[in-house]
Protein backbone atom coordinates (compact mmCIF):
# COMPACT_ATOMS: atom_id res chain seq x y z
CA UNK A 1 0.00 0.00 0.00
CA UNK A 2 1.09 3.74 -0.70
CA UNK A 3 1.68 5.73 2.20
CA UNK A 4 1.31 9.21 -0.10
CA UNK A 5 -0.02 11.80 2.03
CA UNK A 6 1.09 14.71 -0.54
CA UNK A 7 -0.55 15.68 -4.04
CA UNK A 8 0.34 13.39 -7.25
CA UNK A 9 0.17 16.55 -8.85
CA UNK A 10 3.32 18.07 -6.89
CA UNK A 11 5.52 15.54 -7.19
CA UNK A 12 7.16 16.16 -11.01
CA UNK A 13 7.88 19.75 -9.43
CA UNK A 14 9.56 18.55 -6.41
CA UNK A 15 11.78 16.13 -8.70
CA UNK A 16 12.39 19.85 -10.73
CA UNK A 17 13.05 21.31 -7.28
CA UNK A 18 15.82 19.11 -6.10
CA UNK A 19 17.36 19.80 -9.54
CA UNK A 20 16.95 23.84 -9.01
CA UNK A 21 18.40 23.30 -5.65
CA UNK A 22 21.68 20.98 -7.02
CA UNK A 23 21.81 23.61 -10.25
CA UNK A 24 22.17 26.53 -6.83
CA UNK A 25 24.51 24.15 -5.29
CA UNK A 26 27.02 23.56 -8.48
CA UNK A 27 26.88 27.35 -9.10
CA UNK A 28 27.83 28.13 -5.51
CA UNK A 29 31.12 25.38 -5.60
CA UNK A 30 31.85 27.18 -8.69
CA UNK A 31 32.13 31.00 -7.32
CA UNK A 32 33.38 29.95 -4.22
CA UNK A 33 36.51 28.07 -6.75
CA UNK A 34 36.37 31.54 -8.46
CA UNK A 35 37.30 33.47 -5.08
CA UNK A 36 39.60 31.12 -3.94
CA UNK A 37 41.49 31.29 -6.86
CA UNK A 38 41.49 34.90 -6.47
CA UNK A 39 43.05 34.91 -2.67
CA UNK A 40 40.04 35.72 -0.87
CA UNK A 41 39.00 33.17 0.95
CA UNK A 42 36.29 34.05 3.44
CA UNK A 43 34.67 35.15 0.37
CA UNK A 44 35.09 31.38 -1.09
CA UNK A 45 34.38 29.91 2.46
CA UNK A 46 30.85 31.68 2.45
CA UNK A 47 30.13 30.12 -1.43
CA UNK A 48 31.23 26.88 -0.24
CA UNK A 49 29.00 27.21 2.91
CA UNK A 50 26.17 28.06 0.85
CA UNK A 51 26.66 25.36 -1.77
CA UNK A 52 26.50 23.36 1.31
CA UNK A 53 22.79 25.00 2.19
CA UNK A 54 21.91 24.13 -0.96
CA UNK A 55 22.67 20.57 -0.95
CA UNK A 56 20.59 20.52 2.07
CA UNK A 57 18.36 21.91 0.61
CA UNK A 58 18.02 19.16 -1.93
CA UNK A 59 17.89 16.57 0.68
CA UNK A 60 14.63 17.64 2.13
CA UNK A 61 13.18 18.05 -1.04
CA UNK A 62 14.48 14.12 -1.35
CA UNK A 63 13.50 13.01 2.04
CA UNK A 64 10.01 13.79 1.84
CA UNK A 65 9.24 12.11 -1.44
CA UNK A 66 11.04 9.10 0.70
CA UNK A 67 8.94 9.79 3.74
CA UNK A 68 5.86 9.89 0.97
CA UNK A 69 6.92 6.45 -0.76
CA UNK A 70 7.11 8.58 -3.92
CA UNK A 71 8.99 8.50 -6.67
CA UNK A 72 12.26 9.99 -6.71
CA UNK A 73 13.81 11.63 -9.60
CA UNK A 74 16.80 13.21 -9.86
CA UNK A 75 16.97 15.54 -13.42
CA UNK A 76 20.13 16.04 -15.12
CA UNK A 77 21.55 19.28 -13.78
CA UNK A 78 23.21 21.79 -16.46
CA UNK A 79 26.74 22.95 -15.95
CA UNK A 80 27.04 26.39 -13.67
CA UNK A 81 28.54 29.60 -14.93
CA UNK A 82 31.95 29.52 -14.65
CA UNK A 83 33.39 32.71 -15.37
CA UNK A 84 32.96 35.77 -13.41
CA UNK A 85 34.76 39.39 -14.88
CA UNK A 86 34.42 40.04 -10.89
CA UNK A 87 33.16 39.96 -7.71
CA UNK A 88 30.09 42.08 -8.47
CA UNK A 89 29.79 39.80 -11.24
CA UNK A 90 29.66 36.66 -9.26
CA UNK A 91 27.87 37.78 -6.44
CA UNK A 92 24.99 39.35 -8.49
CA UNK A 93 24.58 35.86 -9.91
CA UNK A 94 24.05 34.52 -6.54
CA UNK A 95 21.53 37.18 -5.19
CA UNK A 96 19.90 36.57 -9.11
CA UNK A 97 19.38 32.93 -8.28
CA UNK A 98 18.08 32.95 -5.13
CA UNK A 99 15.20 35.50 -6.52
CA UNK A 100 14.01 32.79 -9.08
CA UNK A 101 14.54 29.98 -5.98
CA UNK A 102 12.34 32.37 -4.14
CA UNK A 103 9.59 32.58 -6.90
CA UNK A 104 9.97 28.38 -7.25
CA UNK A 105 9.19 27.87 -4.15
CA UNK A 106 6.15 30.48 -3.46
CA UNK A 107 4.63 28.77 -6.49
CA UNK A 108 5.39 25.44 -5.50
CA UNK A 109 3.17 26.74 -2.08
CA UNK A 110 0.33 28.19 -4.54
CA UNK A 111 0.01 24.78 -5.81
CA UNK A 112 -0.11 22.96 -2.51
CA UNK A 113 -2.85 25.10 -1.54
CA UNK A 114 -4.73 24.54 -4.87
CA UNK A 115 -3.81 20.92 -3.85
CA UNK A 116 -5.35 21.10 -0.36
CA UNK A 117 -1.85 19.66 0.38
CA UNK A 118 -1.19 20.79 3.55
CA UNK A 119 1.54 18.47 4.29
CA UNK A 120 3.66 20.09 1.27
CA UNK A 121 2.34 23.54 2.39
CA UNK A 122 3.48 22.67 5.96
CA UNK A 123 7.14 21.57 4.31
CA UNK A 124 7.47 24.50 2.39
CA UNK A 125 6.67 27.30 5.40
CA UNK A 126 10.60 26.28 6.23
CA UNK A 127 11.24 27.31 2.64
CA UNK A 128 10.19 30.52 2.62
CA UNK A 129 11.67 31.92 5.81
CA UNK A 130 15.15 30.23 4.39
CA UNK A 131 14.28 32.24 1.34
CA UNK A 132 14.12 35.66 2.72
CA UNK A 133 17.07 34.54 4.84
CA UNK A 134 19.02 33.98 1.47
CA UNK A 135 17.90 36.71 -0.61
CA UNK A 136 18.74 39.12 2.28
CA UNK A 137 22.51 37.68 2.81
CA UNK A 138 23.16 37.73 -1.03
CA UNK A 139 21.93 41.35 -1.18
CA UNK A 140 23.96 42.78 1.94
CA UNK A 141 27.22 40.88 0.49
CA UNK A 142 25.93 42.42 -2.80
CA UNK A 143 26.21 46.35 -1.31
CA UNK A 144 28.99 45.72 0.63
CA UNK A 145 31.21 44.76 -2.54
CA UNK A 146 30.02 47.77 -4.40
CA UNK A 147 30.67 49.83 -1.81
CA UNK A 148 33.97 48.33 -1.51
CA UNK A 149 35.33 48.17 -5.00
CA UNK A 150 36.63 45.75 -6.75
CA UNK A 151 40.12 47.55 -5.69
CA UNK A 152 39.54 46.86 -1.81
CA UNK A 153 37.78 43.23 -1.83
CA UNK A 154 40.20 42.85 1.69
CA UNK A 155 37.41 45.30 3.32
CA UNK A 156 34.55 42.73 2.74
CA UNK A 157 36.92 39.61 3.73
CA UNK A 158 37.90 41.36 6.77
CA UNK A 159 34.08 41.91 7.64
CA UNK A 160 33.38 38.30 6.77
CA UNK A 161 36.60 37.43 9.30
CA UNK A 162 35.10 39.42 11.88
CA UNK A 163 31.50 38.29 11.50
CA UNK A 164 31.75 34.80 11.09
CA UNK A 165 29.70 32.93 8.92
CA UNK A 166 27.45 35.45 6.98
CA UNK A 167 23.71 35.46 8.65
CA UNK A 168 23.53 39.10 9.11
CA UNK A 169 22.61 39.20 13.38
CA UNK A 170 22.26 35.49 13.82
CA UNK A 171 24.29 32.96 15.57
CA UNK A 172 25.60 29.93 13.50
CA UNK A 173 23.66 27.59 15.66
CA UNK A 174 20.45 28.57 14.67
CA UNK A 175 21.24 27.76 11.18
CA UNK A 176 19.00 25.44 9.28
CA UNK A 177 20.80 22.84 6.42
FE1 LIG B 1 18.10 26.49 -1.80
FE1 LIG C 1 19.78 29.41 -1.59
Amino acid sequence: MKTTLISAKIIPEFHRQIGSELEAFLQYLAIAAYFEKAALPRLAAHFARQAEEERGHAMRFLQLLIDNDADVVIPAIPAPEGQFRDAEHAVTLSLERELRVTEEIHSLLRLARQENDFTSETFLHWFVKEQLEEVSTADQLLKMIQRAGSQRLLLVEEFLARSGPMRLGKPAEEEGG
